[in-house]
């Protein structure tokens, strides 16, 4: 079975579609998101009716619990941050919105495989420091212990962790990153954020993985940058959140 994975689409419409036609080459099987359709990016909209179109399975991120009411907007301190998440909230339709809310906050597969948008054990949970990658293993290993490989997003780095090594730099960052998993350890992997990432690269991130081969795929695919900057000034954001995109940070 052959998985593409996106994570963090944030309305980044251009991102979603150049990374949609960069997978659709590469013909897999099933298309899940980890979540965060919605907010920093001026198309939530769009991004949140492309991926029912093509029927992604999907679960819920911390965005799309704001934009329902699940989660408190209170809990957003940042000004220029919460302007984006109330603009896709406003412009949400009801059906989007019913969508959005029946999310799960994890997803299972028969082949060993589980998604989620923070962590394994909590769904606000960044991880990106070596205790939380080792805690969060531990956890996979005591509670879902056939879960081969965790899937997460959050924090919009692209990673791979098992109990002895947590890469996440990536250094040369190539647009293809092949790697041979072990049958017999337990993953993190984190593909990355597809309309926002945040690890000194602009490129949109994405993973695919081969649950046949067991091998998974960091990909990074090149999208009109501009052109999402552009809607977001029209959007009326802050040039801070726009500039971000252009730096990949
Ligand atoms: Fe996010």
């Amino acid at each position: 079975m052959k998985y593409a994975i996106i994570a963090d689409v944030h309305g980044n419409l251009e991102a979603l579609q150049a990374v949609l036609a960069a997978a659709k080459q590469e013909k897999p099987d099933r298309l899940i998101h980890l979540g965060d359709l919605v907010g920093y990016g001026a198309s939530p909209v769009e991004c949140v009716d492309v991926v029912r179109q093509i029927k992604a399975k999907g679960i819920c991120g911390n965005h799309e619990r704001y934009i329902t009411g699940v989660s408190s907007l209170d809990l957003v301190s940042r000004e220029d941050k919460r302007a984006t998440i109330e603009y896709a909230r406003d412009r949400m339709r009801p059906d989007q919105l019913l969508d959005l809310k029946s999310l799960p906050l994890q997803l299972a597969t028969e082949d060993g495989l589980l998604f989620v948008h923070g962590s394994p054990r909590n769904e606000d949970e960044y991880l990106l420091t070596w205790e939380a990658f080792q805690e969060n293993i531990q956890y996979l290993r005591m509670t879902m212990p056939d879960v081969h490989v965790c899937f997460f997003g959050h924090t919009h780095v692209p990673a791979l962790a098992t109990a002895t090594k947590v890469e996440m730099k990536f250094e040369e960052k190539p647009d293809v990153a092949v790697i041979q998993l072990a049958d017999s350890k337990t993953y993190l992997v984190n593909p990355g954020s597809v309309g926002q990432p945040r690890d000194r690269c602009a490129k949109a991130a994405w993973a695919l993985y081969d649950s046949t081969e067991d091998v998974v795929e960091f990909r990074r695919t090149a999208y009109d940058i501009a052109g999402a900057q552009r809607r977001m000034e029209q959007a009326g954001f802050d040039a801070k959140i726009i500039s971000r995109l252009g730096t990949g940070q």
